[in-house]
C-alpha cells in the first residue's frame, strides 16, 4: 500500500530540502503555490495526508489553503512553519494541538520530516473506544483493531546515575500527553531513588505497593490505571513504592505483566527506571518496546552505556536500544558517540542550565514550564522521532509502516546536524 502524500507550500529555498527528506521517507511530496492548485490537487486525490503551509509570508494564501484543507467533508491536518517570534505573537506556543500544528523557523528538514511521519501515524490512532474491531480513521481506510489499540512501553535506563533518566522520562512523558495529544501513563520503577512524582509537585501519591498490600485484605485487584494519580498535565503518573525498604510486595513477574496490561489504556508507558540490573529491571527491559539510553558525553556515562549495550546483546534486546545524547552541545560529536557506544542515537538534547531543576522545584515538567525554551524543541523532536518509529501494531503494519529499530528503510538514523 503507498504511503500517503504531503501538500507542501514553502519558499523555494525550504521546499527543495524539505521534499528531498519526504521522498527519501517514501512519501510522494507535492509543491503547491497558489491556493488554486492546492484546490485541484484536494480534489484530484484523496491520499494527501497533512499539508505544510507557509505561516508567515503571504499570509493570505496561507489562510486560503488553510480553508481548503478543512473544507466541505476534508479534514487534513496542517502544519504551519511561522518564525518563533510569529508563534510567540499568536500566543500558541506550548498549547495543545490535536491535528494542526506549528513548527518555527529555523528548522532542519530532517526534523520537519520526523514531525510530518509523527503526524500522519497520530491521524491513523483510532480514536473511538466504542467500536470492536474495525475503526474508521481520519485520514485513512478503516482498518483491524484488535490489537492496534495496544500502547508502546518505552523504558528510560542507563546503569549510570544522573545522566538524565528520570528528567528524559518526565519530559518525554509530558510532551506526549500535552502537545502530542497522546494518554501517558508515566512510571517511576526506581524503588530506591525515585523522584518522578516529587519533580512534578506530587507528594504522598498511592503507590503501587501501597494498593497491592490493600489487595490482599479486599482481594480486589487494581489496574495501574485505577492505581495512577492523575498530574494536572494529563499524564498517569504511577509511583511503585514511597520506601526502598516494603518492597518484596512489588513481585517483578506481576510488575511487568501489569505494565504491559497498562498497555490496553494508554498510548504510550514511559518508564523510569532505577540503574540497577536486579531482576525487577530485568523482566521490564524483556517487555519494553523501545529502551532509552540517555548519555551524557563523559566517559562513566559512556562506558556504562557500552556496559549496557553488552548486557543487551546477552538479554536480546539489543535492537530495542536508541541512545538520547543529554547535554549533548559540549562540543563531543553524535557520530563519535554513536560509534564509541555502538548505538544509532534517536535524538539530542541540549544542556539547559538549570531549568529542569526550577521547572521541577515547581512541582512541573519543563514542556509546561518552559514551553518556548529550545531545549523543549528538542524533547519535541525526541518525541517525534519516538512515534515515527513506533514498534507497529496490528493496525499499521497494514499501512506499510516501519520502524526504523524495526528494520525496513533507513536503519542508522543520523540525528539532526543542526
Ligand atoms: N539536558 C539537561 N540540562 C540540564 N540539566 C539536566 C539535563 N539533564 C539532566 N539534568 C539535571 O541533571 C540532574 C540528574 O538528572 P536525572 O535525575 O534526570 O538523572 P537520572 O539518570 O534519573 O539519575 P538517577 O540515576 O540518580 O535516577 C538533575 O538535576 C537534572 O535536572
Ligand atoms: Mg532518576
Amino acid at each position: 500500500m503507498p504511503r500517503s502524500a504531503v501538500a507542501i507550500a514553502l519558499p523555494p529555498a525550504e521546499l527543495a530540502a524539505v521534499s528531498a527528506q519526504l521522498t527519501e521517507a517514501g512519501y510522494d511530496a507535492i509543491a503547491v503555490n497558489t491556493a488554486e492548485e492546492l484546490k485541484t490537487l484536494l480534489d484530484l486525490r484523496r491520499d494527501i495526508g497533512v499539508a505544510i503551509l507557509d505561516g508567515e509570508n503571504d499570509f493570505n494564501r496561507t489562510i486560503e489553503m488553510y480553508s481548503l484543507l478543512h473544507d466541505e467533508d476534508r479534514n487534513i491536518p496542517a502544519l504551519m512553519v511561522v518564525a518563533a517570534r510569529a508563534l510567540d505573537r499568536m500566543g500558541l506556543a506550548g498549547r495543545a494541538r490535536v491535528s494542526d500544528e506549528y513548527f518555527t523557523r529555523p528548522y532542519s528538514a530532517e526534523s520537519l520530516r520526523w514531525r510530518v511521519e509523527a503526524m500522519l501515524i497520530r491521524a491513523e490512532v483510532p480514536t473511538d473506544d466504542s467500536t470492536g474491531g474495525v475503526i474508521a480513521t481520519e485520514s485513512g481506510p478503516a482498518m483491524e483493531t484488535a490489537d492496534s489499540r495496544r500502547g508502546q512501553i518505552v523504558i528510560v535506563f542507563n546503569p549510570k546515575g544522573g545522566v538524565g533518566k528520570t528528567t528524559i522520562a518526565v519530559n518525554v512523558a509530558s510532551m506526549l500527553q500535552i502537545r502530542k495529544g497522546q494518554r501517558v501513563l508515566l512510571v517511576d520503577c526506581d524503588t530506591v531513588t525515585g523522584h518522578v512524582a516529587s519533580s512534578l509537585g506530587m507528594e504522598n501519591v498511592r503507590t503501587v505497593a501501597d494498593a497491592w498490600t490493600e489487595d490482599l485484605t479486599t482481594a480486589v485487584a487494581e489496574s495501574f490505571a485505577e492505581i495512577a494519580s492523575t498530574h494536572h498535565n494529563g499524564v498517569a503518573v504511577l509511583v511503585m513504592a514511597e520506601s526502598p525498604l516494603h518492597t518484596e510486595i512489588l513481585e517483578p513477574k506481576r510488575v511487568a505483566e501489569a505494565i504491559t496490561a497498562a498497555r490496553q489504556a494508554f498510548d504510550w508507558v514511559v518508564v523510569d527506571m532505577h540503574p540497577d540490573y536486579g531482576p525487577l529491571n530485568q523482566v521490564i527491559f524483556e517487555r519494553a518496546d523501545k529502551i532509552i539510553v540517555p548519555v551524557t558525553p563523559d566517559v562513566p556515562a559512556i562506558r556504562a552505556a557500552v556496559q549496557f549495550r553488552e548486557v543487551a546483546v546477552e538479554l536480546e534486546i539489543r535492537d530495542r536500544l536508541a541512545m538520547v545524547v543529554n547535554r549533548a552541545n559540549s562540543g563531543v560529536s553524535v557520530a563519535d558517540m554513536e560509534r564509541t557506544v555502538g548505538m544509532p542515537a534517536l535524538a539530542e538534547v541540549r544542556s539547559a542550565g538549570m531549568l529542569f531543576v526550577r521547572a521541577a522545584n515547581e512541582g512541573r515538567s519543563a514542556v509546561e514550564r518552559f514551553p518556548k525554551e529550545k531545549v523543549i524543541e528538542d524533547i519535541e523532536d525526541l518525541c517525534d522521532r519516538l512515534i515515527a518509529t513506533a514498534e507497529p501494531s496490528a493496525a499499521k503494519v497494514g499501512s506499510g509502516f516501519m520502524g526504523i529499530f524495526g528494520g525496513g528503510r533507513n536503519t542508522n538514523p543520523s540525528v539532526r546536524a543542526s
